[in-house]
C-alpha cells in the first residue's frame, strides 16, 4: 500500500490566523507550473541525475545484487565509510527496514554481515570499531562522490594500513569503493589497485545519491530488498508528475514549506513516530538544510534563506522538545512520520487494577498507546495554533521507505525552484572542506592556510 501524505493540520481552522487557505494554493499554481516545467526540462537534459535513478537499468541492480550475494557469503563485517550524503541514507535505510537490533542477532538470523556506518572521524570511534571488527572477515566499503573528502579519505588510509598487515597483497579484496564515474582521485586509486568500484552518477549530487550504489549496495548486503525501494521510489516518481498542483505530493508540499517560510517558519521539524525511522530525520535534516540554506539566489542576489531542520522522535522528545513546539515561538512547520501496521504487536498485560494510572493502559497494546499520543500531540499542537502535517506509511517495508525518500529528494526540487535558488550545490560545506584541506597542510592550499591562520590569530 502506497505512502500517503495528509496536509489537513496546515488548513484546520484550529490554528486560526497560522493556517493556510485553499486560495493559498491556488494562487501558488502559476509559481508550481513554472517550477514544473523548469524541472522537467532539467530532466529531460539530464541535468538532474535523481529523477531517473529509480528507472536504474537491470544489470546495475543486478550487478550490486551479485556482488551483495557474495558479500553475504564470505564476510562477516560490511563497514560503510564516507560522510554526509555519503552516510546518512545507507544508515537510515538500515534502520528502517532491518531489526533495530540488527547486530546484535545472532548470526542465523541476521543473514548478513554485522553493519557499522562511520560518518564521523572521532579517534574514539575509530578505536572502538577496531576493537570490535576483525579486518580480515571485513569488507571497507568506502563512498565518496568527490573522491576527495578528508574525512573518508584519512579513513580509507586507515584500514588499508591495517588490512596490508593482516592479509598482506590481498587488501584489494576488502575495499569497495563508491565515487564519481571518471572524476576524483578515487577513481584513479580503484584503477591502479583493481579496486571493486560502483559509479555514482556524475549528475547526482551526494544528499540526492541514496538511490544508487551508495545507498543500494549497502542495503542489499544486510538482506533488504532494493528492487522493492525502487518500485517505490518509481510509483512515487510518477505521483511527482502531475501536473495539477493539489495532486503533486512534491510540489505540493514544497508550496506548503515555502509559503509558511514566508510567514515566519524558518523552522521544520521532522517527527518520526517510529524509531525504525530516526534516522530518516537525519537523512532530510541534510536534504533540507543543506539544499535550501542558501546565501544567494540564481540571480546572484544575497537573500540568505533556508529552513532549519530539527530532528525529533515520538514519543521520546514528547517529554523534551513539544513544551516549545506548543508554547515558543511560532517559527516551526511540524512533519510528523505515522506508522499504521507496525511490524510487530506488544501487548501490554492487565495488572493491578486498583490503581487507576496502570488500569486504564492493560489490555492495550503499545501500538495503540503509540498511536494515540503522535494523535495525543497532533491535537495539543493544532490547539496551541502550530501548523503540522503527516506521512503515513502504512507499514515501514522497502516499498513506502523508496516512495518517501524519492517525494523528499522531489519536494526539495521544487523548494528550490520556488526559492529560485541552487538547491544542488552546497558553497558553505565546500568552503569548510578547503580550510581542512589547507590546515592540514595540502598542496595548492597555500594561499586558504594564510587566510584561515589570519582569521584564527585574528
Ligand atoms: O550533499 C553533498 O554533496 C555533501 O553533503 C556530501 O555528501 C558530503 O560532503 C560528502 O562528500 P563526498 O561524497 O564527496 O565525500
Amino acid at each position: 500500500m502506497a505512502l500517503k501524505i495528509d496536509f489537513n493540520n496546515v488548513f484546520h481552522p484550529l490554528l486560526q490566523n497560522e493556517k493556510l487557505v485553499e486560495r493559498d494554493i491556488d494562487n501558488f499554481e502559476d509559481k508550481f507550473t513554472k517550477a514544473f516545467l523548469n524541472l522537467r526540462e532539467k530532466k529531460e537534459k539530464n541535468e538532474l541525475g535523481f529523477f531517473h535513478l529509480p528507472y536504474l537499468p537491470e544489470e546495475e541492480v543486478a550487478e550490486i545484487e551479485k556482488t551483495a550475494r557474495e558479500i553475504r557469503e564470505k564476510f562477516k563485517y560490511f563497514v560503510v565509510l564516507g560522510i554526509g550524503g555519503s552516510a546518512l541514507g545507507p544508515l537510515a535505510v538500515h534502520t528502517a527496514l532491518n531489526n533495530l537490533r540488527y547486530n546484535e542477532l545472532p548470526e542465523e538470523l541476521r543473514g548478513g554481515p554485522k553493519f557499522y556506518v562511520e560518518d564521523n572521524i572521532d579517534p574514539e570511534r575509530m578505536a572502538s570499531l577496531l576493537k570490535v571488527i576483525e579486518p580480515e572477515k571485513t569488507v571497507f566499503n568506502v563512498i565518496t562522490k568527490s573522491g576527495a573528502t578528508a574525512e573518508t579519505l584519512s579513513q580509507l588510509l586507515i584500514v588499508t594500513e591495517l588490512l596490508k598487515k593482516k592479509v598482506g597483497e590481498r587488501f584489494t579484496d576488502h575495499l569497495i569503493f563508491t565515487t564519481d564515474p571518471e572524476k576524483g582521485n578515487l577513481r584513479a586509486l580503484a584503477r591502479e589497485l583493481g579496486v571493486k568500484t560502483f559509479a555514482i552518477p556524475s549528475n547526482v549530487g551526494g544528499r540526492f545519491s541514496e538511490l544508487t550504489p551508495v545507498g543500494l549496495l549497502p542495503a542489499a548486503v544486510t538482506g533488504i530488498n532494493i528492487r522493492e525501494l525502487l518500485a517505490g521510489a518509481r510509483e512515487m516518481a510518477e505521483r511527482c508528475e502531475r501536473e495539477n498542483l493539489w495532486e503533486n505530493p512534491a510540489g505540493l508540499a514544497a508550496a506548503i514549506h515555502v509559503l509558511l517560510l514566508e510567514r515566519g517558519k524558518n523552522m521544520a521539524v521532522m517527527m518520526p513516530y517510529a524509531d525504525s525511522l530516526k534516522y530518516m530525520a537525519d537523512w532530510y535534516a541534510q536534504l533540507l538544510g543543506e539544499s535550501i540554506g542558501k546565501r544567494l539566489n540564481r540571480r546572484g542576489e544575497e537573500v540568505f534563506v533556508g529552513q532549519t531542520p530539527v530532528k525529533a522522535l515520538g514519543v521520546t522528545d514528547q517529554h523534551s522538545q513539544v513544551q516549545l513546539y506548543t508554547e515558543g515561538p511560532f517559527d516551526k512547520l511540524l512533519i510528523f512520520l505515522e506508522v499504521e501496521r507496525y511490524r510487530n504487536t506488544v501487548v501490554i498485560p492487565p495488572d493491578f487494577p486498583q490503581y487507576a494510572e496502570l488500569k486504564f493502559l492493560g489490555g492495550h497494546t503499545l501500538n495503540e498507546l503509540i498511536i494515540a499520543e503522535k494523535k495525543a500531540t497532533e491535537f495539543a499542537l493544532l490547539k496551541a495554533r502550530r501548523p503540522n502535517y503527516t506521512v503515513i506509511f502504512p507499514e515501514v517495508n522497502p516499498y513506502t521507505v523508496g516512495e518517501f525518500l524519492y517525494f523528499l529528494e522531489a519536494k526539495i526540487a521544487f523548494m528550490g525552484e520556488y526559492l529560485d535558488i541552487n538547491a544542488f550545490d552546497q558553497p558553505g560545506v565546500e568552503e569548510g572542506k578547503k580550510a581542512t584541506y589547507a590546515l592540514l597542510g595540502r598542496e595548492g592550499f597555500e594561499e586558504k592556510r594564510q587566510e584561515v591562520l589570519k582569521v584564527q590569530k585574528d
